[in-house]
């Protein structure tokens, strides 16, 4: 677990990977920022079944924000859910959460970590590029082809190339260090 203590005024928040019973308040909070985000609709049932894949960061043991790392193909996994609660922004809670993701993906293999975003400057700050879309193949196959709004949802493709290290020894591990900022 990763604790951010940050100046008087600004909340502490933690960070940890989500467990199955996580699910409900998840599914609340994708639904709830849902339209804000042009997130993809995740369910309760289905965000169980993946709660291995998700990070949560919380304040006083109740989940604000969360991010999911979901593989798309042998090569590159994409950022998905990610929610920051309103009171919660601008603390880089969002950019902690995609850190976490990156180091993950690095340590299950991944060579490129892609983020499909509405507005790409939280991105851009983490190290991604914006690509066509036509460079991946892998997201298009799974999620843009049968879209009714395939080429003209105005989101913005955007990868990041990660150093690839051996495997870790699970999906769950989440970076040990404790850092106080
Ligand atoms: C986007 C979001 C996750 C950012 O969370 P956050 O914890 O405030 O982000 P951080 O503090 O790590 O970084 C903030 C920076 O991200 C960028 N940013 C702010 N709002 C943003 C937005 N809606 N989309 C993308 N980037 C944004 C800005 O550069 C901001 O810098 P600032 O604080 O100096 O203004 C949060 O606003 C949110 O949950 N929005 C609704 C859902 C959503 O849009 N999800 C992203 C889908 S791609």
């Amino acid at each position: 677990m990763t604790i951010h203590a940050h100046p008087a005024g600004s909340p502490t928040w933690t960070v940890r990977p989500a467990a199955p019973d996580d699910a409900a308040v998840l599914a609340t909070l994708i639904e709830t920022h849902r339209e804000e985000g042009h997130l993809l609709p995740r369910g309760e049932t289905e965000i169980r079944a993946h709660a291995a894949e998700f990070v949560v960061a919380e304040v006083d043991g109740v989940v604000r924000a969360c991010a999911a790392l979901v593989p798309l193909s042998k090569r590159m996994a994409e950022v998905r859910s990610l929610v920051v609660a309103p009171e919660l922004r601008h603390h880089g809670v969002a950019g902690r959460l995609v850190d976490e993701l990156r180091t993950r993906a690095e340590e299950l293999g991944f060579s490129s970590l892609l983020a499909i975003a509405h507005d790409p400057r939280l991105f851009m700050r983490h190290g991604f590029s914006i690509v066509p879309l036509e460079w991946l193949p892998e997201k298009i196959a799974r999620d843009c082809h049968d879209c009714p709004l395939f080429r003209q949802c105005g989101q913005y493709a955007m990868l990041r190339p990660l150093d690839v290290r051996r495997p870790g020894p699970s999906p769950l591990r989440l970076h040990p260090t404790v850092a106080v900022a």
